[in-house]
């Protein structure tokens, strides 16, 4: 058989936040066991590859992406013959399995980090960041990236917290071992990286250019030529600073430095520009649709981007972009969306059930180091307790981080120990065993798109054509590809609209998320009403 070296682009990945999976072990925390023993259902929804959040020897100051060893399993997660276990049974299934590389920074319990704060002159001083004076940079959590240090009188920078000190790329010894490390990885058989904050490696502090700073272009082709060659894997760069023309740049050609990017164009249009992520304004849909225009139409034959609205560190996009109301109906519709264009799809864990944000009276009750940090920022500035709470409940990453809801028990069937963040209350109804059976369940309809993507070319090779684009609650488009047309349409209304597709020639659905609507020219469709439709116009 040929080998596919493109394989990562039929691909459909999975992230999984191990900490709030499955727990296997009863202590709350979600653990690697726990992940292999629901690989099955992964597998049923059509998952081709697996991401890990990081797993790696943590004091879990920023849930594992502070890593304190990168050979060794943190032991809340379980032991190294765990993690080859469940790479063996990823494989057994016909599955992959791609783990988070956090190679930006460090946590402060890394032995590196240890010694390079002892002296000066200790050969790992310049492992790190450090200078006399700190400028004016931020901490993306707030506060000042610079941390000053007692003991030998200087300031490290963190662009996250103060326990996760950035790595100095600059320093060539620094980055063979971390070369070495990598490759010890994929020679262990894993089938590649989501790679953190990945943008901010080429950075140059002192003239203040962090993402895509004058160096990154090297250092990509480094660790490429190093670790990445000619070896049979998938990366994908997170890039949140990167513009959406070098994301393309670097996917493209013969032998890309990384087989696909999160670019994060999309990702702020809830928030007033310039005022960071907590200053919320509604999403203007039409803005919406012209990015993801402008992003299909960069890496359309060149470059290849990925497909995501939700992940880890991004709010539950039922309760962000769809309706609490209408969950099922737009968590359908914010699928057959997203997943209609082009690009590989990443389901983020409990997406596929739509699984919605929480909502907790008390900030106590919160985990996550930027929630909290924000918190006592906003009180700061005098920011309102009602309205700092309203911020937190649209976008703190603890929205898409509470525990898994598998079943109806007593801690939704993720463990049977009081968690480590709390379950969402609404885990009575909606939970995975209770989606599964529903005939109008969310996951059997991610199913089936997930099973008309693959079998059909046009949403890997089809070109895209926004339509309807002045519409304020309408997102639609059509894909073309040789013969083949069709028109993907998303209702972000609660109300029923009255819609006109006579110019577009419709043929035949092919998925919708209400069957009682019969296909017309002029149809009138109910809220959050989504379909996938062959037309044979323009
Ligand atoms: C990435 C991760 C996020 C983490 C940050 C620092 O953005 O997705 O969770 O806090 O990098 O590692
Ligand atoms: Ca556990």
């Amino acid at each position: 058989m040929e080998k596919d070296i493109n394989w990562w682009k039929k691909a459909v990945v999975y992230q999984i936040y191990p900490l709030s999976f499955q727990d296997s072990n009863d202590d709350g925390i979600g653990d690697i066991n726990g992940i292999t023993s629901r690989l099955d259902y992964l597998k049923k929804l059509g998952v081709d590859v697996i991401w890990l959040s990081p797993v790696y020897r943590s004091p879990m100051d920023d849930n594992g992406y502070d890593i304190a060893n990168y050979l060794e399993i943190d032991p809340i997660f379980g032991t190294m013959d765990d993690m080859k276990h469940l790479i063996h049974e990823v494989h057994q299934r016909g599955m992959r399995l791609i783990m988070d590389l956090v190679i930006n920074h460090t946590s402060d319990e890394h032995d590196w980090f240890k010694e390079s704060k002892t002296s000066l002159h200790n050969p790992k001083r310049d492992y790190y960041i450090w200078r006399d004076q700190p400028s004016d940079i931020g901490s993306v959590f707030g506060g000042s990236a610079w941390t000053y240090d007692e003991q030998t009188k200087q300031y490290y920078f963190h662009l996250f917290s103060q326990r996760q000190p950035d790595l100095n790329w600059q320093n060539p010894h620094l980055r063979q071992e971390i070369y070495a490390m990598i490759n010890t990885w994929l020679d262990m058989g894993i089938d590649g990286f989501r790679l953190d904050v990945i943008d901010l490696i080429g950075k140059d502090i002192d003239e203040k250019k962090l993402s895509d700073g004058p160096y990154l272009n090297d250092y990509l082709q480094e660790l490429y030529d190093t670790c990445f060659k000619g070896r049979d894997i998938m990366t994908v760069g997170e890039m949140p600073g990167l513009s959406i023309k070098r994301a393309q740049e670097l996917t493209s050609g013969d032998d890309p430095l990384l087989s696909m990017i999160f670019q994060f164009a999309h990702i702020s249009l809830d928030e007033v520009p310039g005022e960071g992520k907590w200053a919320l304004k509604p999403l203007n849909l039409v803005e919406f649709k012209e990015t993801f225009e402008k992003v299909q139409h960069t890496f359309y034959q060149k470059g290849w981007n990925s497909l995501f609205l939700s992940n880890h560190d991004q709010p539950r996009v039922v309760s962000r972009y769809g309706s609490e109301l209408f969950r099922k109906e737009s968590a359908k519709m914010l699928a057959t969306i997203l997943y209609g264009m082009q690009g590989t799809p990443y389901v983020y864990q409990g997406e596929e059930i739509g699984m919605t944000g929480v909502k907790f009276k008390s900030i106590d009750v919160y985990k996550d180091i930027e929630t909290k940090q924000i918190y006592q920022i906003l009180k700061e500035k005098g920011w309102q307790e009602k309205d700092i709470m309203a911020s937190i409940y649209m976008k703190s990453r603890d929205n898409s981080r509470t525990p898994f809801q598998w079943n109806e028990e007593k801690y939704a069937g993720f463990s049977t120990h009081e968690p480590w963040l709390s379950v969402i209350p609404n885990y009575h109804d909606i939970h995975a065993e209770k989606d599964l059976q529903d005939a109008d369940g969310v996951y059997p309809y991610y199913q089936h798109l997930i099973k008309i993507r693959k079998e059909n070319e046009i949403f890997l090779h089809g070109d895209f054509k926004l339509i309807l684009r002045d519409h304020q609650k309408i997102f639609s488009y059509i894909r073309t590809y040789g013969h083949q047309k069709i028109l993907v349409i998303g209702s972000f209304s609660d109300q029923k609209m009255t819609i006109d597709l006579s110019p577009y020639q419709p043929i035949k659905i092919w998925l919708t998320n209400d069957h009682t609507i019969q296909l017309h020219d002029v149809m009138t469709i109910s809220p959050y009403y989504t379909a996938i439709i062959e037309i044979g116009g323009k």
